[in-house]
């Protein structure tokens, strides 16, 4: 075999963010929606979105944001993975980051957030997207954003829908937050999800139609749009190693048993 199946492997990873994500421009236009105040300098409508693992909420956020900061300079948007910063001084520092705001002197967090304040007037409103909110080990970050900065809004995801009924009442009240929940793609949709994405990955002809179909099929089952990404990957290099052109349904048997002989919560380690 003369080159790669491969076009382009960073397509099939987790945290690639396609052009388009298809099947989701109803929850993109609801997200975009409650940020619209902001352009008014009011502040927007706070945002719980839950779903399970793998269908697009953290996908979602970031290309509604990415749509936001192709259109306007007036919108300061900022988005926080709470697994990766999972405290109020971690949070506080990553803000400052993104803001682009050095300090040669050690600040507290307190005095680096009344900087962070002062960075902000010069926009007409900060959106804030918190992933993964449910690993959050304090909530002084979102206490002080909710008092101290004019208008903004807040999403909150979490794949935990009984995460929301341990929340403190006080932050409840205060944060007065609408719901939106993502529901797992149907058949056909992953189908789509996934000749997408291969589409971006492959070079053209490289699958055996029942050897995609598998994959289908099996990321179907699991609602998790991951496990594809994971499988289409794993199908394709182990075809590769073969020295063969095409994918074929022996390659994904083989993706499939090293699953089988992986942890069973896949979300944590593909
Ligand atoms: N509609 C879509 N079109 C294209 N790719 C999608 C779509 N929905 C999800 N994906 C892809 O599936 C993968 C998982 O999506 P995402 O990271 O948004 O999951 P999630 O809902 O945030 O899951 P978790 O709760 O585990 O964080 C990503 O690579 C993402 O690009
Ligand atoms: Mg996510």
């Amino acid at each position: 075999m003369n080159g790669s199946i491969f076009i382009n492997t960073v397509a099939l990873e987790q945290t690639y963010l396609p052009k388009l994500l298809p099947y989701r421009q109803e929850q993109h236009k609801y997200l975009a929606e409650c940020i619209k105040p902001l352009f008014k300098r009011r502040n927007g409508t706070n945002l719980l979105v839950m779903g399970g693992p793998g269908i697009g909420k953290t996908a979602s956020a970031k290309y509604v944001l990415r749509e936001l900061m192709e259109n306007t300079d007036n919108i300061m948007p900022i988005y926080i993975n709470c697994w990766k910063r999972d405290t109020s001084p971690k949070i506080i520092n990553e803000i400052a980051r993104l803001m682009d705001i050095v300090s040669v002197e050690k600040l507290s967090s307190d005095e680096l957030f009344d900087r962070i304040i002062l960075r902000f007037n010069k926009y007409t409103g900060v959106a804030f997207v918190f992933d993964e909110i449910d690993r959050v080990k304090d909530f002084d970050f979102l206490y002080r954003i909710l008092e101290d900065i004019p208008h903004k809004t807040i999403f909150l995801i979490t794949n935990l829908s009984e995460w929301i009924a341990k929340l403190d009442r006080r932050l409840v009240s205060r944060l007065l937050l609408d719901r939106v929940e993502f529901k797992p793609y149907n058949f056909e949709e992953t189908r789509g999800i996934l000749y997408e994405r291969r589409k971006y990955a492959f070079i053209p002809n490289s699958w055996d139609y029942d050897a995609f179909e598998k994959i289908i099929k099996r990321t179907f089952a699991s609602k998790d749009i991951r496990m594809g990404l994971f499988l289409m990957k794993n199908a394709g290099e182990n075809a590769e190693s073969r020295g063969s052109e095409k994918i074929e349904v022996k390659d994904v048997e083989k993706a499939l048993k090293k699953l089988e002989d992986m942890p069973k919560d896949i979300g944590s380690f593909i």
